[in-house]
């Protein structure tokens, strides 16, 4: 007989027990559909999404229609959305112009964003890296004056449609260049989806060694090569506690080329609370939702979680609701 080989015990012992999910489908699933919902229908969807218990939502855009046509009604979405007590509601700006739209709209939360790579800057904000930096500090100055908090996403950070690999470096001065204005948190995008979990290992412990804390960090997977769930995991056991996701796996960056769906957010809620780890959210009521949204888009939608659910229903002959 063999001796079994012994292993360190408490694989999964650093996951946290809860963890805050940040909810991008309004904006960045929906900057990427063709089919464009109607004011209401997007309303609908970021209340039900708040209904199923989510806590924190970005609501839309405030770009130039021109760049984004599917968010060019983000004055109406932002304004009709009813607020719900104890959710933060945020909003993409890219400058000041937007900023002054958000304020009118009475948005609380925005986030400003850029790309760890220099052609991805030029090719989705029309801005060099140095650019970008300079146009935020002002935002940023300006957002918090108006008691606003402020958000900060770094795209590219595990590769570039344009340029390919991206250096720590450059992911390190985007990020810690961010935070000096005053952000209070920075969202890790893996716009393309190409990261995989060393990946996850070797950034994060490249942003610590800088000086920046895990408390400060959320991360934000595209699923384009399947990696995403994998890339989740590793990061809360490194620490991190803010996962980006959308409803039904929407999404994408239309100046991202190969850019596809949000990991979805019923596939990570579906998996922490199966690990124990608590979200505040009702997987049922989402899936629903979801299951609507992809009536009213008349497409499929990528969450796998939505593909079981949907399945189960039909061999039950049950409806989804
Ligand atoms: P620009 O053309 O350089 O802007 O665009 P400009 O300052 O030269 O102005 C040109 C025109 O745009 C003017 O109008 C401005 O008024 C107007 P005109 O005089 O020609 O009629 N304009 C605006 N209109 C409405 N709202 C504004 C605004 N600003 C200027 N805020 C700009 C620069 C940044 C505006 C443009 O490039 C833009 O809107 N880009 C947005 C691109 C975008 O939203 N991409 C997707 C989000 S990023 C993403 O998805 C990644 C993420 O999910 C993380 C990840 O996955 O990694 C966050
Ligand atoms: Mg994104």
């Amino acid at each position: 007989m063999h001796a079994r080989a012994a292993r360190a015990p408490g694989l999964f012992a650093a996951l946290p027990a809860e963890v805050s999910i940040f909810e991008v489908g309004p904006r960045d699933g929906l900057q990427n559909e063709s089919t464009i919902l109607p004011v209401e229908k997007k309303v609908e969807l970021i209340e039900g999404l708040v209904d199923a218990g989510i806590k924190r939502i970005e609501l839309t855009s405030f770009v130039n229609p021109r760049w984004i046509p599917a968010l060019a009604d983000h004055m109406e979405v932002a304004a009709r959305v009813r607020r719900k007590p104890g959710v933060s509601y945020s909003a993409l700006v890219p400058n000041l112009r937007g900023l002054d739209s958000a304020t009118r709209a009475g948005m609380q939360e925005i986030a400003v964003f850029m790309a760890a790579s220099q052609t991805h800057n030029r090719k989705n904000i029309n801005k060099s890296t140095e650019e970008a930096l300079a146009t935020y500090r002002e935002v940023v100055h300006e957002a918090r004056a108006r008691g606003m908090s402020v958000r900060g996403y770094v795209s590219t950070v595990y590769g570039c449609p344009y340029e390919g690999s991206i250096s720590l470096d450059s992911v390190v001065r985007v990020a810690s260049g961010l935070l000096e204005m005053g952000v209070y948190e920075i969202s890790l995008g893996d716009t393309i989806g190409v990261g995989t979990p060393r990946q996850v290992e070797y950034i994060l412990d490249g942003l610590l060694a800088a000086g920046i804390g895990l408390e400060q960090l959320a991360v934000h997977f595209h699923d384009t090569r399947g990696t995403a769930l994998a890339n989740i995991t590793v990061a809360l056991q490194l620490g991190v506690r803010t996962v980006d996701s959308a409803v039904g796996g929407l999404g994408g960056c239309p100046y991202a080329p190969g850019a596809s769906g949000n990991v979805a957010t019923e596939d990570v809620v579906y998996m922490l609370h199966g690990m124990g780890v608590q979200t505040g959210v009702d997987l049922d009521r989402l899936v629903s939702v979801s299951a609507g949204l992809s009536g009213q888009l008349a497409r499929e939608l990528p969450s796998k979680y939505l593909k079981a659910h949907l399945g189960h229903c039909a061999r039950l002959g049950r409806s989804v609701t």
